[in-house]
Order: structure tokens, then sequence, then C-alpha cells
């Protein structure tokens, strides 16, 4: 039975070992600001953080977890106010927001790296995370903002 830290409290799971990631946070665990999109690590909507890393939980099974930190939207900030969630809000980025969850786990990975990304580093870090509503010039200035203002 895999066992891993979900946003700081321990979780055990009753479940294959290959069950991807992505359903045990949405149906067994029921947060579900981390969403399906592709299936297939092509999208991004499915991004959190494991050891701090961004992966795509869709295609992460639960067994690769176990003994991990595991993060997801809901745990970034105790009270929503992570510094890019704070410049999403300022920059006004979502338009449907089913892909933005995964695009500000991505953003977050990238900060925690490199606190001051060049644009080029922006691009290039969040070139995996599709958004269908084109939102991507809202999302590089928010991490331009977030960068700023951390
Ligand atoms: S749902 Fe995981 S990358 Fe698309
Ligand atoms: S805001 Fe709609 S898919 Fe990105």
């Amino acid at each position: 039975m895999p066992a891993f830290i979900l946003n700081g409290r321990s979780v055990d799971v009753d479940a294959e070992p290959d069950t991807p990631l992505l359903w045990i946070i949405r149906e067994h665990l029921k947060l579900t600001g981390t969403k399906f999109g592709c299936g297939m690590a092509q999208c991004g909507a499915c991004t959190v953080h494991v050891d701090g890393e961004a992966v795509r939980s869709c295609v992460t099974a639960v067994a690769d977890v176990d003994g991990r930190a595991v993060t997801t939207i809901e745990g970034l900030s105790p009270d929503g106010t992570h510094p890019l969630q704070r410049a999403w809000i300022e920059e006004q980025v979502p338009q449907c927001g089913y892909c933005q969850s995964g695009q500000i786990m991505q953003a977050a990975a990238l900060l925690a790296t490199t606190p001051s990304p060049s644009r080029q580093e922006i691009v290039d870090a969040m070139d995996g995370n599709i958004c269908r509503c084109g939102t991507y010039a809202g999302i590089i200035a928010a991490i331009e903002r977030a960068s700023r203002e951390a």
C-alpha cells in the first residue's frame, strides 16, 4: 500500500501500485485542483511537485512516489498567497481556467530553482504546458511579476 506525504500530511492509499498519481489525488484523496488533460504527459494540466520537482501526475505511478513529498495546487501555499498566485490574480491570467493549476505548479518549480528567470528561461520552462485558451502572454507576465515581487 503506497504511502507518501501530500501537502504536508501523511497519506496511505489502497490502490494498485501502477495507479496513476493523478487518479489517487483526484479520486481517492478528492483534491480536484489537479486536472486531467491528455493522460499522456503532453499537456501539463496534471502537473504536481514530487520532492519539489514538477512532474506529470498522469504518467507517474503512485508506487513511484512512495515515501516522497507530493505537493498539489492546494498545498502550494496555506492561504493562496504564493507570489505566483498573487501575480496570477494581478495579471488576470485565467480564461476557462482548466490548465491553470498545472501552469502555476510548473512555474513554481521554475522559480524555486531560478528565482529571477529570463524571459527565454520562462518560455523554455513553460513550453510543455498547453493552454487551449491561449493565455501564454499573461502567464509569462505573471511569472515575471512574481519573480520581481517574491
Ligand atoms: S494530463 Fe498529464 S500531461 Fe496532460
Ligand atoms: S485558461 Fe483555458 S485552457 Fe488555459
